[in-house]
């Protein structure tokens, strides 16, 4: 029911690293986790790269929407500075580079398809397409129902995942439309009601962000099935 791995690192090295960057990979790696979540979005030029916010300024010093910029352009662009000085000069990275760096390492992915507002289905598609090519069987999620369409019909053989906050009344027939085979929440809005109806309803069951050792332990005595987590530094990659 869950064939993944059990610990994941949020935007690949959680907070000891900046986010969704090769560095932030290899801190996960550092932390022995072997299991990574990544937010990707669509560069200018259909290209996709790692970032989560639509538009730049938070972790790149740049105006404007990621989609206003080529992906060679991005690359460009520091995606480290802003969290510490010794990551300066750190490029957003290209989704192949990314795939690369995990493959090399065995690294898995649970790859977060992320458009931005309007590119819903040209991301999914495209996110998808790359990961179906890739080895070791990538685990697609996305908020975007739209995006997961895209990416069934794009990639039909590459796993899909539903993000939610709250889970939604109706999230099992969300589910069984576009095919999931998990559905992954926020363990804040999470009871364990809900939590053994996915399982019995023979989805897995993946939360974020979860940072402290005894939410886990309480997520994971409740049937949850795979964590990921900011705090690889106090959450060890065989915690559960
Ligand atoms: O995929 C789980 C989690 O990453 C969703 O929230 O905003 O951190 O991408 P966010
Ligand atoms: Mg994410």
């Amino acid at each position: 029911m869950w064939p993944y791995p059990t610990m994941l690192a949020h935007r690949g090295g959680g907070t000891l690293a900046p986010e969704n960057t090769i560095a932030a990979l290899a801190c996960g790696f550092a932390y022995g986790f072997r299991a990574v979540e990544f937010d990707v979005m669509l560069a200018r030029d259909g290209v996709p790269v790692l970032m989560h916010d639509p538009y730049l300024g938070r972790t790149v010093a740049a105006a404007g929407h990621v989609f206003d910029y080529a992906a060679a352009e991005l690359q460009q662009m520091d995606a480290g500075s802003w969290f510490a000085a010794r990551f300066a000069g750190e490029p957003v990275p290209l989704f192949a580079e990314v795939a690369a760096f995990c493959q090399a390492h065995g690294i898995w992915m649970n790859i977060e398809i992320k458009p931005a507002p309007g590119f819903e289905a040209a991301t999914g598609a495209a996110v998808a397409s790359a990961a179906g090519r890739l080895a070791g069987a990538p685990l697609l999620s996305s908020f975007s129902e739209t995006a997961l369409a895209a990416a069934a019909a794009a990639a039909p053989a590459t796993a899909r995942a539903l993000l939610f906050d709250a889970v939604p009344a109706d999230w099992l027939a969300r589910a069984r439309r576009l095919g999931v085979v998990a559905i992954h929440c926020n363990h804040k809005r999470l009871d364990g009601a809900t939590a053994a109806a996915i399982k019995d309803a023979g989805l897995g069951l993946l939360c974020y962000t979860v940072n402290t050792v005894a939410r886990a332990r309480s997520l994971f005595a409740m049937g949850v099935d795979a964590i990921c987590t900011d705090r690889i530094d106090l959450l060890t990659p065989d915690l559960a």
